[in-house]
Parts: C-alpha cells; structure tokens; sequence
C-alpha cells in the first residue's frame, strides 16, 4: 500500500483507523528511523512580539483583535532565552513574532541574529518565523546568521486560504508562494506546513498538501491542529470542526503519511498539538516527527502569545519545560541531538 502514494493512497492514509491506522504509524516510525535515526532535535523557542500586521481569521494575534494585550521582549530578554539554549545545549533557537514589516524591524531582527550568534561562539542554530518579507530582508538576516525559515502555507488549496484569510491586498496566496520560493533562493533551509482540521477542510485537500510539499522539496515541515480561538471570526464555523481527538488523530496521521512521502525532511512535533493532548506532541514523535520546541518565552510575557485556545505550560518555566520535556522523550527510548543543529538531512543532501 506504501509503495505508490498518489493522491488517493494518501486520502486513503489520512482515513485509516483501528488496525490500519497502527500499521501506518509502525511503517512512518520505521522509516523516520532509518532516514533521520533515531535523534530529537530541540528548538528553544523565543515568541518575541505578537504585534502583528496581518489579520488572518482564525489566530488568536491577528491585528484587529482588541483583546490581545500586545507586547515585545526586550534585547536582554531575549539574549537570556537564547542564552539558556546554549547553556542547556538545546542546539538552536527559533525567534518568532507576529509579522511586522518595516525598516525598524528588519534592522532589529538582524542584529539579534548577530548577537545570538556572538553569544554563543557561532554555536547556536537560528531559524526565524517572522512572516512574509523582502527578498532583501530575508537576505539581510540570513547574512547575519539565521539559517532556516518556518512559513506555513497554511492550507495549499488557494479557495480554502482565501476562506481563512480576508482580501485585502495583504494575504495573497501567490504572495506566498513566492516568499517560499524567495526564502530557498537567499539560502535558508526552508519550512512551510499547515493547520489540520479547519472548517471547509477535506481529506482530499490535506493529500494536496502533502504533494504540494513534495513538490517545493521542501527540507522541513511544521503541521498542527486547528485550534479555536473566541476572539476570532472563525469561531463563528465552530460548529462545522470534528472533535478535538479527531483533529490530533488526523495530524499524526499526516505526520506518518509526510513521512513516507518525504522520509528525510525534519518534521516538527508542533506545539500545538500540546495544547489538545498533554502528550500530543510525543505521540507526534511517535508518528515520525523529529524535531521539538521547548518554549522559552519568558513567563511575563507567554501568556500573551496565545494563537489558539488551551496553550499549555503557561506556568512553567524554560528550565521546567525543557526538563519534563527531556524526561518524557528519553523514557520514550529517543535520543536527545543535544548540543546539534540538526539541520535536515534531506538539506544537507542536496548540497
Ligand atoms: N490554531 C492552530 N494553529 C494556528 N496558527 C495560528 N492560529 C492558529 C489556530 N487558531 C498557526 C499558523 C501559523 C503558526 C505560527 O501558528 O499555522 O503559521
């Protein structure tokens, strides 16, 4: 059944359940272990601003929503965060933010790229998700030393995104594509995923998604659930969405279906997950998934962050999540990359 995975094989995949489903989730394990080994990667991840332009209709920080309290860390606070990723050997950092585009920001993100990577002797791995930019931006940031980029497409059916998003000159999907085509050509280990289980969506589209990655040759990929959000005008389809089981169930089915499609990419246990299932994102782990986030914004501030209803560990701090979290993931029999990049493998083939 996995030797040919067209489109209807993966539909097929995505609805698989009982016997099926475990035998789907033993071959995605066995692939990712021989492709990518047996290694988890961290990725301290620092959300520094939730100030944001865009106003995309199911995020919980999308610009008209007058009850998120909007915030930006500070240089030192963020230094700490990534400080502590390099004391603790997680290996990289992720800075992400709400998408602000302008002059000011461009030139602050460079230079905290530049001074992360003082700080830590060159050692520390930086990807960056701060939305669509110029090409010249990307370009000034991966010269500074951030070298990955997270933009999710979001859903690669474009009559579903223009759903999701309003029609205003400023989410074009197109748009899209072409920042993810302009991020691979400035260099950056590029990823790009979607949300699993928002209102309109089909299996059909999801087996769409997973082709569309093959088809970027994308090197990594970050997929979640779809999580409500009250202050959101998405809410108003509450009632259209499957359970929130469903919708976990549905992810790590797309986790191992990605796996198989593209066995050596890095494939990220996505926080949200974490916030349906206390154990969302090991069971992601358990699908193929090999790369995780600790979350490392400060406490002050992480609360504010909130994309999605449910976020988790809003009390614990970056030593208890990154504690309980490596507890859990060797008991589970995986390794940790500690002190490693953990660049993806499909990435450093190409080169
Ligand atoms: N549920 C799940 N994921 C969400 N994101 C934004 N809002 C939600 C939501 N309500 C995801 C988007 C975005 C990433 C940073 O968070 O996919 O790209």
């Amino acid at each position: 059944m996995y030797e040919k995975l067209d489109r209807e094989t993966i539909v097929r995949i995505l609805r698989s359940h009982g016997e099926s489903e475990k035998l789907l989730f033993a071959k995605s394990q066995e692939i990712c272990a021989r492709e990518v080994g047996n290694r988890v990667y961290f990725r301290g991840l620092v959300e520094f601003s939730n100030i944001c332009s865009k106003d995309c209709f199911y995020c919980g920080i999308r610009k008209s929503n007058k009850n998120a309290a909007r915030y930006t860390l500070s240089d030192v606070e963020i230094l700490d965060a990534c400080r502590f990723a390099y004391e603790n050997r997680l290996g990289s950092v992720v800075l992400q933010s709400g998408e602000i585009s302008n002059e000011a920001f461009a030139v602050r993100v460079g230079k905290l790229t530049e001074a992360i990577k003082k700080m830590s002797n060159g050692e520390l791995g930086i990807t960056l998700s701060c939305g669509e930019q110029s090409a010249d931006t990307y370009k000034r940031w991966f010269d500074s030393g951030a070298h990955r980029y997270l933009l999710r497409i979001e859903t690669s059916k474009e009559t579903l995104y223009k759903k999701m998003h309003p029609d205003d000159g400023l989410h074009g999907f197109a748009q899209r594509i072409e920042a993810l085509a302009t991020l691979k050509k400035a260099g950056y280990q590029v990823g790009t995923g979607v949300m699993i289980g928002l209102p309109f969506q089909t299996c059909e589209n999801l087996a769409d998604d997973i082709l569309f990655f093959k088809s970027l040759d994308i090197d990594m990929c970050g997929m979640g659930p779809y999580v409500e959000h009250g202050d959101t005008p998405l809410m108003q389809y509450s009632h259209l969405l499957s359970e929130k089981s469903e919708r976990l169930l549905l992810t790590l089915r797309m986790i191992a279906a990605l796996r198989i499609v593209m066995p050596d990419i890095n494939i990220a246990a996505s926080t949200a997950l974490q916030s349906i299932d206390p154990q969302g994102r090991e069971k992601a782990l358990e699908a193929g998934a090999n790369v995780i986030m600790p979350n490392l914004t400060p406490l002050s501030h992480k609360r504010k962050y909130c994309l999605y209803e449910g976020k988790p560990q809003l009390d614990d701090d970056m030593a208890a999540v990154t504690g309980s979290l490596t507890e859990r993931i060797e008991a589970m029999g995986f390794e940790i990359g500690y002190g490693e990049w953990g660049d993806s493998k499909h990435f450093e083939k190409e080169r």
